[in-house]
């Protein structure tokens, strides 16, 4: 498995790749879920690149940018185990090597609900960067977790609005045997809010709004910042009309901030 910083060396490696060319993006702290990302892009086509950059441009003033964990050497060891072909890792100027980009790309409306309302901007950072990398790696396929669905959600309008020409698969998110969501932030948590942030996966495995807004309630350990129900396909609120919905979480756990969501079948719901 080759291991490349610089964008020349990408394009040399992107050359020699055959067949079919399946991207994976990651902040890197890899875990299980992003594994299952490999796994899922090995599926889908015959090569596979895993790129490792912690962007600057999608955490707000305050955010975690600093403490971000950094874990390169296990994240390349997993890349290897997984069958990856090779890993782009570019520096910070590597990546912007004029400054902040002045052009970046607009999420649009549901860019500044959910996520976007509590982290301004956020999404135009994580797009503009997805577009970069999509340029840099010219992929057929990249492949992105439904852990954080409200981004698998944009990347897919911004592909289709955009005329990226790219496949994006999506995969369900992966879970420790006790529900928790994995997440790079997990590593952040006292063993306390550990067991506190139990409390999102038994919210949302509820299925039901008012039942999960209880459950959270009743959780000292845990502070929501939004919980929502919006129809899967058009991330509008679900209505009558609704047969998926999406419940989506987010709360501070101690000095973490975590996200997590499920999808909930409301077809057979009677409205009364
Ligand atoms: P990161 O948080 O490292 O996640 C990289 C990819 O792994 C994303 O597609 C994310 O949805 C997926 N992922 C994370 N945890 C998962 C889990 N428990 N189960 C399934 N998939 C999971 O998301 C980002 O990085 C960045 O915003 C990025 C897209 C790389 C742009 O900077």
């Amino acid at each position: 498995m080759r291991v490349v910083r610089t964008r020349d060396e990408l394009a040399d490696v992107r050359r020699t790749l055959p067949g079919r060319v399946a991207v994976v993006m990651t902040m890197g702290a890899l875990h299980e879920g992003h594994a299952a990302l490999m796994r899922a892009a090995k599926d889908s086509a015959e090569s596979v690149l895993v790129t490792v950059f912690v962007n600057p441009l999608q955490f707000g003033p305050g955010e975690d940018l600093d403490r971000y964990p950094r874990t390169f050497d296990t994240d390349v060891a997993m890349c290897v185990r997984e069958g990856v072909d090779a890993v782009f890792a570019p520096s910070l100027d590597e990546m912007y090597p004029n400054g902040e980009p002045a052009i970046r790309v607009g999420a649009g409306p549901l860019g500044e609900r959910f996520e976007g309302a509590h982290r301004p901007g956020h999404f135009d950072g994580v797009l503009t960067v997805v577009a970069k990398l999509l340029h840099l790696t010219t992929p057929d396929v990249a492949v992105f977790g439904e852990k954080d669905a409200q981004q698998l959600a944009l990347i897919r309008q911004m592909v289709r609005d955009l005329d990226f020409g790219v496949d994006i698969v999506g995969v369900p998110t992966v879970r420790e045997p006790d529900g928790l969501a994995m997440s790079s932030r997990n590593a952040y948590l006292s063993a306390e809010d550990r067991q506190a942030a139990l409390a999102l996966h038994r919210a949302l495995s509820s299925g039901d709004l008012e039942k999960a807004r209880a459950i959270l309630d009743d959780e000292p350990g845990v502070t929501v910042d939004y919980l929502e129900l919006v129809d899967d396909e058009t991330w509008a609120p679900a209505s009558e009309g609704t047969r998926t919905g999406r419940l989506l979480v987010a709360a501070r756990v101690g000095t973490t901030r975590l996200i997590d969501n499920m999808s909930v079948h409301l077809g057979t719901r009677i409205v009364g």
